[in-house]
């Protein structure tokens, strides 16, 4: 049984918020890049399938697209606006805290598991709101994913005397830790790939830490905020930033299918 990292808690305090404006803009490419996931579940008419971590809700529109009747849910109440505005049945939820029981055909998730801090609470109610028999279909940040960024930020707040590991929310598993966490959790592992995908962001890289490192700027005052994003931007500019300010972010997914299977 793998045990769980201590991971500060994203619903706490400093906890990572989520703007739909500024995601619409910068952050866009999370949804358009979610085709090969939504191709592993392949969903089917008239299934019922959960979109846990639905944010703004424009995968959860594919899902529905394809025919299956479809419940997103998300912990950003303004996600869950952004979702419903769309058209998409959407609740405000944890991960960990799901009440259902038996109730889906399929749980799909994109780019949201890394943020849950207590992945087998969260993996143990959605093997219960699985049917059977029933899958769970997720891509997430896998081990290596967003690296250099990750690395300059803990720099940056080490020099500034903070323990950056207070402050980081992301779980970035390899497939063989996140393979065995399914299994103890009663899950069939059908798949499970680990992904280098470089990924061109549409700003600065000071954006992207806008929108996805807000937890890491809450460690130090709004009046700080923009020299720390210079620092890791001077840091990882070399590697991820080319001769036309274009930035390239090393993300690396961890795709994977999971069956509760019967008997
Ligand atoms: C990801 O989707 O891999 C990710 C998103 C935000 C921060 C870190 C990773």
């Amino acid at each position: 049984m793998t045990t769980n990292p201590i991971k500060p808690d994203p619903n706490g305090p400093d906890r990572q918020t989520w703007d739909p404006a500024s995601y619409a803009k910068n952050a866009r490419f999370v949804s358009d890049l979610g085709m090969p996931v939504l191709d592993l579940l392949a969903p089917l008419q008239g299934e019922r399938i959960l979109d846990l971590g639905c944010g703004d809700g424009v995968l959860s529109k594919s899902i529905m697209d394809a025919g299956a009747r479809l419940l997103g849910i998300d912990s950003s109440t303004d996600q869950v606006e952004a979702a419903r505005a769309k058209g998409v049945d959407a609740q405000i939820l944890r991960g960990e805290d799901l009440p259902f029981d038996g109730e889906f055909d399929a749980v799909f998730s994109n780019a949201a598991l890394h943020w849950i801090a207590d992945q087998d609470a969260m993996l143990a109610c959605v093997w219960r709101a699985l049917r059977v028999p029933g899958r769970l279909v997720a891509e997430m940040g896998g081990a290596g994913n967003v690296a250099q960024v990750r690395r300059s930020l803990h720099e940056a707040l080490r020099r500034r005397g903070i323990e950056a590991e207070t402050f980081d929310p992301w779980y970035f598993p390899d497939p063989e830790a996140y393979g065995a966490r399914l299994e103890a959790a009663g899950f069939r592992v059908d798949s499970i790939d680990l992904i280098n995908r470089p990924t061109p962001i549409p700003g600065s890289l000071a954006d992207w830490l806008d929108v996805f490192a807000r937890s890491f700027l809450a460690a130090v005052d709004v009046g700080e905020h923009a020299a720390l994003k210079a620092e890791v931007e001077n840091a990882v500019a070399a590697d991820l930033c080319d001769a036309d300010g274009n930035w390239t972010v090393d993300y690396v997914r961890l795709r994977f299918k999971a069956v509760k299977a019967g008997g």
